[in-house]
């Protein structure tokens, strides 16, 4: 064995690895000249036989050669195989991909349930935009400048001297601007307060605000259309009761517990707030509380989504984890 038959073996080595016309002819390439009783460990064997002064270089052929082939080798596999793989791939016979399908977020499933509901009744959908007024956010709703809701450290105010909403209660206040009674309306939407989130807070959250205005609205209207929700909400089994309570623009007000089952055992809940609208709210509006009267409420919905679903951190609702999500 000398050199120039180590450069044939080279060569011819070479072009059958480049040659192989699928994976198991180079397969018998590879087993031909780097197997454990192939060529190249048979001339690494004869290196003793090779002339002392072509030694040298003889063996450093020999390794770069066991290299080069390797090499070319282990190219050649990935082509071979990726291409039968990509030959395998179309089988017309296959059902088509479909695409993942999301699911609908239990903020929104839960907030149009309840939208379904009112509109059932003769609720019509009204908005608002995030950022408001301090007028329609806090003085139409006869909240004063000292009420501790207005203070800076609890709403975000902007430099134009606007701010974001801290209820949905200001649509009210736009609705009725521009709308003459009597009055439906059910206004869903985001809601913002200065809160350092933890596990049920968040510096934002959803609210549903409802509002009834007309002639000879009572609290027995107020009492009636809460039951009737109560009822279509959580199933017929489901009680209701009326805590008194303040808020600057119902008169009287109440916070509003429905009594229902949760994690198999049945208890009072803190629902909602509402109340007969303040007649000074009326008058802000511009309607004569002579003449009209009416009921409001809201509603936390991320509340009521954490209580149905069991929900113990808020944070779950805005991380947007899709393992969490596609339970609902
Ligand atoms: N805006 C109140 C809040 O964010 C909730 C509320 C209470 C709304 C009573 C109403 C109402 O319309 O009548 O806490």
């Amino acid at each position: 064995m000398n050199l120039q038959e180590l450069n044939q073996i080279r060569d011819t080595a070479l072009a059958e690895a480049r040659n192989a016309a699928d994976a198991a002819a180079l397969e018998s390439v590879r087993i031909k000249y780097l197997g454990r009783n192939g060529l190249l460990p048979e001339v690494m064997a004869q290196l003793k036989e090779v002339p002392n002064e072509e030694k040298p270089v003889f063996g450093k052929s020999a390794n770069a050669l066991k290299n080069e082939l390797t090499e070319l080798i282990k190219e050649r596999q990935t082509q071979l195989t990726s291409g039968s793989k990509k030959a395998d791939a179309f089988d017309p016979t296959q059902p088509g991909l479909w695409p993942e399908l999301g699911s609908e977020h239990p903020i929104s499933q839960v907030t149009a349930r309840i939208v379904e509901i009112f509109q059932s009744i003769g609720f019509t959908v009204a908005d608002g935009p995030d950022i408001e007024t301090v007028w329609n956010n806090f003085d139409a709703l006869n909240t004063p400048a000292d009420h501790p809701s207005r203070d800076e450290q609890d709403t975000f105010y902007l430099n134009s001297g606007d701010l974001l909403r801290c209820h949905t209660s200001p649509v009210q206040v736009r609705y009725m601007e521009s709308h003459k009674p009597p009055i439906r309306i059910i206004a869903p939407g985001r809601c913002y307060r200065r809160d350092t989130p933890d596990a049920t807070h968040s510096a934002n959250f959803h609210q549903v605000e409802g509002l009834f205005v007309s002639e000879n609205v009572s609290m027995a209207d107020l009492k009636g259309t809460l039951a009737y929700f109560a009822k279509q909400f959580l199933g017929d089994e489901v009680k209701i009761r009326f805590r008194p309570h303040f808020f600057p623009f119902t008169e009287p007000s109440f916070e509003v517990d429905f009594f229902f089952e949760v994690g198999g055992k049945a208890r009072w809940i803190e629902i909602l707030g509402a109340g007969m609208v303040d007649p000074n709210v009326f008058r802000k509006v511009g309607y004569d509380p002579e003449k009209v009267t009416g009921f409001a409420f809201g509603m936390g919905i991320e509340r009521l989504a954490m209580i149905l679903y069991g929900i113990k951190d808020i944070r779950n609702l805005y991380e947007n984890d899709v393992r969490f999500l596609s339970q609902f």
